[in-house]
């Protein structure tokens, strides 16, 4: 680790972020799900590149690396139930082989012919409104209901936006991507303006591709 002299103060240069722990139990340890009294407790994971977007082409698999699918795995083990929008359902093809369990929400339909859950994981729980939106509020009492109360939100940006409005999201773990992809993919959140919110950071990590990793409260 070197020091640098930057307009006339010492500044450390070199290895000052914490490494994203490789142990299985070291990350365990550092993401461990909180629980929350008499509710669900809902912790989103979202990745974006440096300028913001929340897919390259397409999709947001396209910003992974390698510490960022073994957080996304680490995250998984800590839940109960992942909560995702059909639509990255279908941009995605998606599953949660053996455990957490699946919860979707749709305001119609979702089969298997839209590339959902196709790896033969448990039947997910589909929220559907019947044409029109379901109150995430009941969304998330029924899961608690169940058992299901450590809650991983993994988007997309259509239904985190609509958990924020709600005031749903106790935390976020963001992923930041070395990456600069342009285009008009969506930002992680969308949907209407939401009152300006300060979040507290709880702790940032990197690993040696670039990716950093930070973890937000409310
Ligand atoms: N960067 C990341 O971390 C990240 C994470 C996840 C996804 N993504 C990307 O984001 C894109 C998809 O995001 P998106 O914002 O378009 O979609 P989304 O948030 O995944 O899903 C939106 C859909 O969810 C359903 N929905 C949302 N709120 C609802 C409510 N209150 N009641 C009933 N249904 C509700 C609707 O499904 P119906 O259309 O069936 O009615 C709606 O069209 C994909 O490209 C995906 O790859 C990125």
């Amino acid at each position: 680790m070197g020091h640098r002299k930057h307009l006339g103060t010492w500044v450390t240069v070199g290895n000052v972020i914490p490494p994203l722990p490789h142990d299985a139990a070291d990350l365990a340890e550092l993401y461990r799900h909180p629980v929350a009294d008499g509710r669900t407790y809902v912790r989103a994971n979202m990745i974006s590149s440096l300028d913001g977007a929340a897919t390259a082409a397409g999709r947001s698999g396209g910003l992974g690396g390698d510490g960022d699918r073994r957080l996304f795995q680490a995250l998984r083990t800590q839940a109960d139930v992942v909560l995702v929008g059909a639509a990255t359902v279908r941009a995605e093809g998606y599953g949660t082989p053996g455990h957490p369990a699946l919860a979707i929400v749709t305001r119609g339909t979702v089969d298997r012919t839209e590339r959902l859950y196709p790896d033969g994981g448990a039947e997910p729980i589909v929220y559907s409104g019947a044409g029109s939106s379901v109150d995430l509020r009941d969304v998330l009492a029924d899961l608690y209901d169940r058992g299901l109360r450590r809650v991983l939100a993994e988007g997309g940006p259509g239904v985190l936006g609509a958990l924020l409005r709600d005031g749903l999201v106790d935390e976020l773990c963001l992923t930041t991507a070395p990456m600069v992809v342009g285009g008009a993919g969506k930002r992680i959140v969308s949907g209407p303006d939401l009152p300006v919110d300060r979040w507290r950071r709880a702790l940032v990590c990197g690993d040696s591709d670039g990716y950093l990793y930070t973890r937000w409260l409310r």
